[in-house]
C-alpha cells in the first residue's frame, strides 16, 4: 500500500517536471527580458536563458540589487573584470566605462596609478572603437601615450600626445575647459585594438598637480578646472573617476561573412559585412529597411514617404519594399526627384479647340436665348394686342353679358379653336372676303349655307324662283332686323350697307343680315351723325350722299332698293340697262310714274301677288325711296306694313287672272284678248286706286 502511494507521488512529480521544463523552454525563447533598468538589451545580447543571447560573449547580467539596476557584461570570468553596460547599439557599438589613469606625484605626496588595470578582449568579439574614442590626456606638460595590441598580437601600436599649460600657467583660471589644446590633448587610435596600456610621463615636474590620461568616448565632454596650475577634472561618471569608453562588437570575431558557421544575419533583407575594426563580421539591414538584422523578421521596410526628410520627392512619393519612387501630379512633368528633373508644370498651350468650342457654344446659346426672348416678346405683344382689341371691341362687355345672361347665343372662340375649325385658315375653306379693319377679335357667324339674297335673285338662273310668300317673308325679316338695330338695340346701330349681297339665306330662306363692316353705333340722343359716306352705289341714300348726314332713314332707303330687287328681280345697278335706268331706284320711280309697274315685276311675283298687294308693296318701296329722308317711313312702320301685306296675301289668294281682271276693271283701256288673257295698258293712278 505504501509502495503504491510512493510510486504515485513519483510519477506525479515526473509529469510535473516534464510539463514545467517544456513550458519554460518554449516561453523563455518567446519571452526574453530585453531591458535592464533604462538600458535596452537587443539580441544578440540577452539575459538569463541561453536562448536569449547569441553566445556567452553576449551574456548580460542585470544587477537589480542596486538602483538604478546595473547591466553587467562578461562578469569576471570572460573579460576578467565587470564591464558595466551603458548602451548597446545594433550598429555594433557598446558603451561602457573605465577608470582613468592618473599621476599625482609630488614631493610629499605619492599617489599614482600609471599602469591601471590592463584589459584585453583578445578572444572576445569586442574591440576598442577607433571611430568613437580618442586617447585623451589632461595635465600640464604631460606626455601621455597608449600602447595597444591587436588580436593577432603581431601588431603593436603606440599613440600619444603632449598637453601643456602655456597660457594657462601664468593666470589663475577657475572655469571649465573642454579639450581644446590648453592643458588637454587628444589623438585618434588605429583599428583593431583589443587591449592597451597607458603611460604618463611628465616633462617637468609640476608639483601639486595631477596628470590624467585614458581612452575616452570622443563625444564625452571632459570638463576640468585649471587653478594656479593645479588641474582638477570636474566631470567623472562616478566617484571612482570613471569615464565612458566605446567598444565595437561583431557577430563573430574569428570568421568572415563567407566563413560564418553560425550565421548571425538571420533577418530577411539583411546584409553581412566584414568589420572595419579588426577581423570578424557584422550584420545590418539592407538599405531601405530598419530594425534588428540578427533576428528573423527583424528588418522592416522604412516607409520613406511618411517622413518628409527621408524621401527626396518633389511632389508625390510612392513607398516600395526597401525603397520608394517619386511621381509628379497631373499637369506636371519630370521624374519627380528633387535631385533629378523635379516636377515642372506642363506648358499650357493655347487651347484653340476649347476657345473655338467655347465661343461657338456661347454664341449658339446667345442665339437661342435671344430668339427665345424675341419669340416671348412677340407672343407677349400679340397677347397684349389681342387683349387690347378684345377690350376695344367690347370683348369684356360681351363676356360679361354672356356670363350674366347665361346665353348660348354667343360663344367666344379661342384662336386655337378657330384654327382647328378652319384647318388653319386653309384657302379651300374661304367662302368670301369682307372688309373689316381689326385683326382681332374675329366675328364668327354661323355658317349660312344657302348663299346671299343677291345670289338667289340675280345669279341662280337654274334655281326655281322664290315664291312671293318667301319674298315677303324675306323682306319682313330684313325689315325686322333693321328695326331691331335701329330701335331695340341698347345703342342704335345704322347698318349703312344694306344690299342684297349682304342678306344671307339659309336652307329655309331664313334671313340673316350680315356685314356690319361699316356699321355705326349711334349715341342714344343722336338721331343723325355726320360721317364719311360709305355704302354701295345703287343702295346709297342720295340725301346722305349729298349732306354726309347719316340717319336711320339711310338704311330705309337701302332697304327700299332691296325690296325693289325682290319685286323686280333686277339688279340695283345694271350697266345693261339704258343710261338713265342704270340705277334701279330711279328706274323704278320713273317706271311707276309712267304706270309701268307690271312690266318691271318679276314673273313669279306678278303671277302670285294680288294687285292690292303689288300696289301696296310698290307704294312702300316708293316711300322708302323718297329723296327726302324725313318723308321715308321708319323701319318699324315698314315692318308693320310688310306684316300687313303678308296677311293680305293669306286672305286674298287670288288667281293671276283675277288680278289682271281687277286691274283691267279699274283702269281704262284694258281689253280681253282672244285667249282670255287681260293686258293692262294706259295710265292709272295707283295711289288713288290701291292706296289703302
Ligand atoms: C551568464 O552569466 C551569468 C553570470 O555570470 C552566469 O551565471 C551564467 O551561467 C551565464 N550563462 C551562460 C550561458 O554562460
Ligand atoms: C613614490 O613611489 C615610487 C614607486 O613606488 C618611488 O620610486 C618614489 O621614490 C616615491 N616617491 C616618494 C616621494 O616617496
Ligand atoms: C572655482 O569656482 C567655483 C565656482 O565657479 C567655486 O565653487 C570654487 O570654489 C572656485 N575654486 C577656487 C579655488 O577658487
Ligand atoms: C600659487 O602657487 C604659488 C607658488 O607655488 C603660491 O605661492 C601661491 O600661493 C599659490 N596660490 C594659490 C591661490 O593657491
Ligand atoms: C573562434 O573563436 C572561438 C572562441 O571565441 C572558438 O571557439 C572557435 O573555434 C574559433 N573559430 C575559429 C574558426 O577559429
Ligand atoms: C570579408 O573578408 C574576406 C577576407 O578578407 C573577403 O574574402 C570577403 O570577400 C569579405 N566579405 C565581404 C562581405 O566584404
Ligand atoms: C526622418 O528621417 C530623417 C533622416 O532620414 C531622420 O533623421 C528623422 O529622425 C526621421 N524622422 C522621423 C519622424 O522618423
Ligand atoms: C536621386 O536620389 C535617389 C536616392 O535618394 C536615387 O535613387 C536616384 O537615383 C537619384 N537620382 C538622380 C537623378 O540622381
Amino acid at each position: 500500500m505504501a509502495l503504491h502511494w510512493l510510486v504515485h507521488v513519483f510519477l506525479w512529480c515526473l509529469s510535473l517536471a516534464t510539463i514545467s521544463s517544456s513550458s519554460s523552454a518554449s516561453s523563455s525563447s518567446m519571452k526574453c527580458q530585453r531591458r535592464c533598468g533604462k538600458i535596452k538589451i537587443p539580441f544578440p545580447f540577452g539575459m538569463g536563458d541561453p536562448n536569449c543571447f547569441r553566445n556567452k560573449w553576449f551574456n548580460v547580467t542585470c544587477d537589480e540589487s542596486v538602483t538604478p539596476p546595473k547591466a553587467l557584461l562578461g562578469h569576471n570570468r570572460l573579460v576578467k573584470q565587470d564591464l558595466e553596460v551603458l548602451d548597446i547599439s545594433l550598429e555594433g557599438h557598446l558603451k561602457t566605462k573605465k577608470k582613468i589613469i592618473h599621476d599625482c606625484r609630488s614631493k610629499s605626496y605619492n599617489d599614482t596609478d600609471v599602469i591601471g588595470t590592463p584589459i584585453s578582449f583578445y578572444e572576445s568579439p569586442y574591440s576598442f572603437s577607433n571611430t568613437r574614442n580618442k586617447f585623451t590626456a589632461v595635465g600640464c606638460n604631460t606626455l601621455a601615450y597608449m600602447t595597444g595590441f591587436t588580436r593577432t598580437s603581431s601588431q603593436i601600436f603606440r599613440v600619444g600626445c603632449i598637453s601643456n599649460c602655456f597660457g594657462a600657467a601664468s593666470v589663475i583660471i577657475n572655469g571649465s575647459y573642454s579639450c581644446t589644446g590648453i592643458a588637454c590633448c587628444q589623438t585618434p587610435i588605429p583599428p583593431g585594438i583589443v587591449g592597451f596600456q597607458v603611460d604618463i610621463s611628465r616633462v617637468s615636474a609640476w608639483w601639486n598637480s595631477c596628470s590624467y590620461a585614458y581612452l575616452v568616448d570622443q563625444d564625452y565632454d571632459l570638463k576640468f578646472t585649471v587653478l594656479n596650475l593645479s588641474i582638477t577634472i570636474t566631470s567623472f561618471l562616478d566617484r571612482n573617476k570613471r569615464v565612458p569608453v566605446v567598444l565595437d562588437w561583431v557577430a563573430s570575431q574569428n570568421e568572415t561573412c563567407e566563413e560564418a558557421t553560425d550565421y548571425a544575419c538571420l533577418s530577411e533583407n539583411s546584409i553581412c559585412y566584414n568589420s572595419t575594426n579588426g577581423p570578424g563580421y557584422s550584420c545590418k539591414c539592407s538599405p531601405g529597411y530598419q530594425g534588428n538584422p540578427y533576428i528573423h523578421g527583424g528588418c522592416m521596410d522604412i516607409d520613406e514617404c511618411k517622413n518628409k526628410t527621408s524621401h527626396n520627392c518633389n511632389q508625390m512619393c510612392i513607398n516600395m519594399p526597401g525603397s520608394h519612387h517619386c511621381k509628379c501630379r497631373k499637369g506636371y512633368h519630370g521624374d519627380g526627384w528633387n535631385n533629378g528633373t523635379r516636377c515642372t508644370a506642363d506648358a499650357k498651350e493655347f487651347p484653340v479647340l476649347k476657345v473655338i468650342l467655347g465661343t461657338g457654344l456661347s454664341f449658339l446659346f446667345l442665339l437661342i436665348a435671344s430668339t427665345w426672348i424675341y419669340w416671348l416678346w412677340r407672343k407677349r405683344r400679340s397677347m397684349k394686342l389681342k387683349e387690347k382689341f378684345f377690350q376695344q371691341n367690347g370683348g369684356l362687355v360681351l363676356q360679361q353679358k354672356i356670363n350674366t345672361r347665361r346665353s348660348d347665343t354667343f360663344k367666344i372662340f379661342t384662336i386655337e379653336e378657330l384654327e382647328r375649325a378652319t384647318n388653319n385658315y386653309a384657302a379651300s375653306t374661304i367662302v368670301g372676303q369682307g372688309g373689316f379693319e381689326d385683326q382681332v377679335p374675329i366675328l364668327v357667324y354661323e355658317f349660312i349655307s344657302n348663299g346671299t339674297l343677291y345670289h338667289h335673285i340675280h345669279e341662280a338662273g337654274h334655281l326655281p324662283s322664290i315664291s312671293l310668300e318667301n319674298r315677303l317673308r324675306i323682306a319682313t325679316e330684313i325689315a325686322e332686323a333693321l328695326a331691331y338695330l335701329h330701335f331695340a338695340a341698347s345703342m342704335p346701330i345704322f347698318h349703312r350697307d344694306i344690299k342684297s349681297a349682304n342678306i344671307l339665306l339659309d336652307n329655309n330662306f331664313t334671313v340673316k343680315v350680315a356685314d356690319f363692316g361699316v356699321s355705326r353705333l349711334v349715341p342714344v340722343d343722336h338721331t343723325q351723325i355726320t360721317t364719311l359716306v360709305q355704302g354701295t352705289w345703287g343702295y346709297l341714300d342720295p340725301e346722305c350722299f349729298q349732306t354726309g348726314k347719316l340717319t336711320d332713314r339711310s338704311d330705309v332707303y337701302s332697304f327700299g332698293v332691296v325690296l325693289l330687287e325682290l319685286l323686280t328681280g333686277e339688279k340695283a345697278v345694271c350697266l345693261n340697262r339704258s343710261y338713265e335706268d342704270r340705277n334701279l331706284a330711279m328706274y323704278f320711280v320713273r317706271e311707276m310714274k309712267e304706270n309701268r309697274l307690271f312690266q318691271m315685276l318679276e314673273e313669279r311675283v306678278r303671277s302670285e301677288a294680288s294687285v292690292e298687294q303689288l300696289m301696296a308693296i310698290a307704294q312702300l318701296s316708293l316711300r322708302c325711296l323718297k329723296l327726302n329722308g324725313e318723308k321715308r317711313p321708319i323701319m318699324k312702320e315698314v315692318v308693320v306694313d310688310l306684316q300687313g301685306l303678308r296677311g293680305f296675301q293669306k286672305h286674298h289668294s287670288v288667281h293671276d287672272q283675277e288680278i289682271e281682271k281687277l286691274l283691267c276693271e279699274t283702269s281704262q283701256g284694258c281689253k280681253e284678248d282672244a285667249g282670255g288673257q287681260y293686258s293692262v295698258s294706259g295710265n292709272f293712278d295707283i295711289s288713288l286706286t290701291l292706296n289703302r
